[in-house]
C-alpha cells in the first residue's frame, strides 16, 4: 500500500485505503466501484451486496459527522443489507439513460443507475443554490398555480417559484451518459462501463461539499471525480487498482492528455496503453 497523498492518485486497494484513512477525516465519499453487471475482471464480485456493505461500514468510520457517501450501483445494489447502524440512507437518485444501447426481451430494460446518498447522521450540508435545474413549467403558468387558495394557504405555500431554476429531484434524466463522440471521453475502451460525465460528478460534489473539504473517490478509474476536485478547489484522495487507468487519470489531472487508446484484453486484466501527451506540457 502506497503512503497515502493529498491530491494525489494511489495504485491501490479501496478497502485497504480506506483503512489507512484516518477516523472522521473525510468529507465526502464518491463512490463508483463495481456494479457486478459486466464481465469485466474489475466489475467481478461474488456478492455485490455484501460487497457494498463492507464498504459503507468502512466509510462510516472515516467520515466525519455529516458527511455524505453517494455509492454508485445497479437497482439492488443495497438490497437486504442492514446499513442503518452505520449510515443514513436519504435518497437513491436515479441516472435515468434512456438511450442504453442493450434492450431486453424477456423483461424490462434497465434504464437506470442508482446513486444511494448516505450521510452519517444528518447531511451537514445540501447546497440546493449550487446545483439548481432550469424549471420546465411556465413561469406564468406557475404563478397562476401558486394564486390558487389551497396552494397559497397549504404546505406547500412557501415553494416558490425560484428564477435561479429547481432542485434536481431524485431522478436525473438531463445528464446523459458519455457518446464516443464526447470531447471528455479518454478513451472509446472506457464507454459505458467506466468513465462517468464531469457534469455527473460535479453535482455531487457542488451540493455536499465545500471548497477545501476533503473528497475521497476509492475507485477512481478514468478520475473524473479529481478532475472535478482540483477544477472546483476541493481536495481529494483516490485510488485505484488497475494501473493503467491511474496513469491515465494522473496524466488527465495534470492536462497532459491528448489522445490514449487502450488495448483490452478479453478481461481488460492486462490493458496496456498508447497515449500521446501534450508536448511542451511535461
Ligand atoms: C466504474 S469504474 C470507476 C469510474 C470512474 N468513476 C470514472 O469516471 O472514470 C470502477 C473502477 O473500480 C476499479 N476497481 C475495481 N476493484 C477495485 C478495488 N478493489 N480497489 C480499487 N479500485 C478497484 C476498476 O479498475 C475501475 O476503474
Amino acid at each position: 500500500m502506497p503512503s497515502l497523498k493529498m491530491n494525489d492518485i494511489l495504485l491501490a486497494d479501496a478497502l485497504e485505503t480506506t483503512r489507512a484513512l484516518p477516523d472522521m477525516s473525510i468529507d465526502l465519499i464518491i463512490c463508483d466501484g463495481p456494479y457486478n453487471a459486466t464481465p469485466h475482471e474489475w466489475d467481478r464480485v461474488s456478492n455485490i451486496q455484501a460487497f457494498n456493505f463492507e464498504l459503507i461500514k468502512a466509510f462510516s468510520r472515516i467520515l466525519k459527522p455529516g458527511g455524505v457517501l453517494y455509492l454508485f450501483g445497479k437497482p439492488t445494489c443495497v438490497d437486504f443489507i442492514d446499513y442503518r447502524p452505520y449510515l443514513t440512507l436519504n435518497s437513491k437518485i436515479v441516472w435515468y439513460q434512456p438511450s442504453r444501447l442493450g434492450q431486453g426481451r424477456k423483461s424490462y430494460t434497465n434504464n437506470y443507475d442508482l446513486i444511494c446518498y448516505f450521510s452519517k447522521g444528518k447531511p451537514g450540508q445540501f447546497n440546493l443554490d449550487e446545483i439548481r435545474v432550469p424549471q420546465l413549467v411556465e413561469l406564468e403558468h406557475r404563478r397562476r398555480c401558486e394564486n390558487v387558495p389551497s396552494v397559497k394557504n397549504g404546505t406547500y405555500a412557501k415553494t416558490k417559484f425560484n428564477e435561479d431554476g429547481k432542485n434536481p429531484g431524485d431522478v436525473w434524466g438531463d445528464i446523459k451518459q458519455l457518446t464516443y463522440k464526447s470531447k471528455e471521453l479518454v478513451s472509446r475502451e472506457m464507454l459505458n462501463t467506466v468513465q462517468k460525465p464531469e457534469k455527473l460528478m460535479e453535482r455531487l460534489v457542488l451540493a455536499s461539499s465545500q471548497r477545501e473539504a476533503v473528497v475521497f473517490d476509492p475507485f477512481c478509474g478514468s478520475g473524473t471525480v479529481p478532475v472535478v476536485c482540483k477544477r472546483l478547489g476541493r481536495n481529494f484522495i483516490a485510488c485505484d487498482t488497475n494501473p493503467t487507468f491511474v496513469e491515465l487519470a494522473s496524466l488527465r489531472l495534470a492536462g497532459k492528455l491528448l489522445k490514449v487508446k487502450v488495448m483490452e484484453d478479453k478481461e481488460m486484466e492486462d490493458a496496456q496503453m498508447e497515449v500521446q501527451v501534450q508536448l511542451g506540457f511535461w
